[in-house]
């Protein structure tokens, strides 16, 4: 990676630097990252200088906008290899997978039918499963983790059956950082006859993913922590499946045509943006992801991978901590004070200038199954250097200090 791109100037990365020019040791990148100027650029641009509607206006600023949101989802297609017209627009991961579950899962689930989660999921892929589950009958088995805290393939291999119709789990754990074996995880459900949705919030800033050599039927993602804007994400599900899948949503835009007595829908992927899209957001995730490409997700990955061997390797030195998760985790550190409560360091830390964050990450059923109520985590982005380890460190200390 460019040492460009690891400049914390407060002109690269104004989100990292305090008022008073203090940098500031963020460390909670996996819940959002910071924003480079040149997204928060784009989004401006896009808000002021560039800004009409799209799909509606008969005027020339109108035309360009729409050239510049279909050029943005050709562009978020390309980061995952998939192609533009299996790319519908959303306000993040969640609902995407909100969007799969009520378009494709009521129209295909029935009594009887199994859906496969795991033990590490965010809730946003446990809820919209449960949501539905008294729609259409569906039950949910939850796969075990390793004892690194990996999902754990041999597990659902022995799980698996063919009333399993959809399996669901995330590409990189936000809480423990592991990284699914998704050929595997695909190739599993693939032979029993059920679909996989992929979520990958956590993996598409951390790692070079294609969902073509994959072979996953849905992926989903935000853009926040991609870099880019909250209020935009996406689903790529591919294009047969998604032709087949009804409208979740009714509004403009989506339609083909609307009478009283009947509406036709309107093709992929317009069928499932209802509404004034999110369009300020939508070329700012553009900018976003070439600002992640030129960076080389290689680079990206091998630079985070780095700092969590460096943080999990001086963390193993305090007798009282406690990590969680595999050595090779992606960018994440979960871990453990012994005798204080993550709150309490993670407030601490805060009066050392680092933030963490402290709590169950959306994933309650992953801390039952810790058996804590919640972690400290620690998570790195591009900007993210030893000086933030050195500080984290030095916050562990002042902690166990006044805990005594
Ligand atoms: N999923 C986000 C996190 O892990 C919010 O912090």
């Amino acid at each position: 990676m460019s040492t460009d791109t690891l400049t914390r100037s407060a002109t690269q990365w104004p989100g990292l630097v305090h008022a008073d020019g203090r940098r500031w040791h963020y460390l909670d990148t996996a819940a959002t990252a910071q924003k480079p100027q040149v997204v928060i650029d784009a989004t401006a641009n896009a808000m002021g200088r560039d800004y009409a509607t799209v799909h509606r206006g008969v005027y020339t600023r109108s035309a360009e906008m729409t050239l510049a949101y279909e050029a943005a989802r050709r562009t978020v297609a390309a980061l995952i290899g998939g192609d533009e017209s299996e790319v519908v627009f959303t306000r993040g991961a969640t609902e995407a997978i909100n969007l799969v579950a009520q378009s494709w899962g009521v129209a295909n689930l029935r009594p009887g039918d199994r859906v496969l989660l795991s033990q590490l999921e965010h809730h946003s892929n446990i809820v919209p499963w449960q949501l539905i589950r008294e729609r259409t009958g569906l039950e949910i088995d939850v796969c075990p983790l390793t004892a690194d805290g990996r999902i754990d393939l041999d597990a659902a291999e022995r799980m698996l059956t063919p009333a399993h119709k959809l399996v669901a789990f995330a590409h990189v754990s936000n809480v423990l950082g592991s990284v699914l074996d998704a050929p595997r995880a695909v190739a599993l459900a693939h032979g029993v006859g059920a679909m996989i949705l992929l979520d990958g919030c956590q993996a598409v800033a951390r790692l070079p993913v294609d969902v073509a050599a994959l072979g996953c039927d849905f992926y989903v993602f935000s853009g926040h922590k991609l870099y880019g804007p909250t209020g935009i994400g996406a689903l790529w599900a591919k294009a047969d499946i998604l032709a087949e899948m009804g409208p979740w949503q009714g509004g403009g835009s989506m339609i083909d045509r609307v009478t009283f007595a009947q509406t036709t829908w309107a093709p992929a992927p317009q069928r499932f943006e209802a509404g004034t899209p999110a369009i300020i957001e939508a070329l700012g995730l553009a900018t976003a992801v070439d600002f992640v490409r030129d960076a080389g997700l290689d680079a990206i990955h091998a630079h985070e991978t780095a700092l969590v061997a460096q943080a999990r390797a001086e963390l193993s030195r305090i007798n009282s901590v406690t990590l969680f998760g595999p050595e090779d985790s992606a960018g994440i550190v979960s871990f453990a004070l012994e005798g204080v409560h993550p709150h309490d360091l993670g407030t601490i830390l805060d009066e050392e200038n680092v933030a963490i964050r402290a709590g169950h990450h959306c994933a309650q059923p992953l801390m039952e199954y810790l058996g804590v109520p919640a972690t400290a985590r620690a998570s790195f982005g591009v900007y993210s250097d030893e000086s933030d380890i050195a500080a984290l460190l030095r916050g562990i200390e002042r902690t166990m200090r006044i805990f005594g």
